[in-house]
């Protein structure tokens, strides 16, 4: 009996074996796929692969009752293609800036879907933190406290490696926070016009700073004020209007893995 069994623990070794072998093999694809799509400037996210990995998966299954097993493997080895993908692009973190409604949230959670980066969103860690909205954060202790808990959350990220940090509008007015962001990440203004920035945040009330604002021209008093610290920030500027979300963050990781060329040109 116990021959029986040490055979199949031998059958496993042999199946691991392999595995490890198969999947570094896959991994290095993934890398020369991401190097070479650099090279030539071809698109890098891909919405749609992972609907095809699946599909290729179904359609090979030979044995259907490990069909939700499989899959399970598969999203896993899904994810962590998509950190290769990631890591062999860049390994500074991204800080996303821009003004209130631009997309920094909502471009930060795509980017950070489609190449399996962790997301923070300083809004929504802050607020969590302190059990408070921003709104009563700011009637409470008033907007200076909210600027101390953005500073102290950013310098406590100085150790972060490969996240996307989803700004809030105001942190870029600081020159501190735009020093700590500097140290260990790539800063991306998101910018749109006034228009569409109203439009964005006119049924929304969580942004004390916008209240009684929610017209075109407070809104683009505010900008004008902002935008000189804004782009004295920036790494790289990607324009939001009219754009969608996978265009707008498609040029991002272009801008992103071309960084360093454009550095030595200049
Ligand atoms: C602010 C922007 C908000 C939030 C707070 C102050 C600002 O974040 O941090 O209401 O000063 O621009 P979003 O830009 O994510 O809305």
């Amino acid at each position: 009996m116990m021959v029986v069994l040490e055979q199949y623990k031998k059958q496993l070794d042999l199946c691991d074996t392999q595995l490890v072998s198969l999947l570094e093999q896959r991994l290095e694809i993934i890398e020369n796929i991401m190097e070479y799509k650099k090279k030539e400037g071809i698109s890098i996210l891909q919405s749609e692969r992972e609907k095809q990995v699946r599909k290729l998966v179904r359609t090979q299954l030979n044995k259907p009752k490990f069909k939700d097993e499989i899959f399970d493997i598969y999203r896993s080895i899904i994810e962590n293609s998509k950190k290769i993908q990631a890591k062999t692009l860049f390994q500074d973190n991204i800080y996303m800036i821009g003004f209130m409604g631009c997309g920094k949230s909502t471009i930060s959670n795509y980017l950070s879907k489609m190449l399996a980066l962790e997301v923070i969103d300083m809004d929504s860690y802050l607020t969590q933190k302190e059990g408070m909205s921003v709104n009563q954060i700011f009637e409470k202790y008033g907007e200076q406290y909210w600027r101390n808990l953005e500073t102290n959350l950013i310098i406590s990220m100085k150790d972060y490696q490969n996240k996307v940090i989803s700004c809030g509008g105001g942190v870029p007015m600081r020159e501190i926070n735009i020093e700590e962001m500097k140290k260990n990440g790539k800063v991306i203004l998101l910018t749109a016009d006034p228009e569409t920035i109203l439009a964005r945040v006119k049924n929304d009330n969580s942004r004390p700073l916008l209240r009684g604002k929610k017209n075109t021209k407070d809104i683009k008093e505010l900008m004008d004020i902002r935008r000189p610290k804004y782009e004295a920030a920036a790494d790289i500027v990607v324009n939001t209007d009219n754009r969608s979300i996978h265009e707008i963050a498609e040029e991002i990781v272009y801008q992103l893995t071309h960084f360093n060329d454009t550095m030595t040109e200049a």
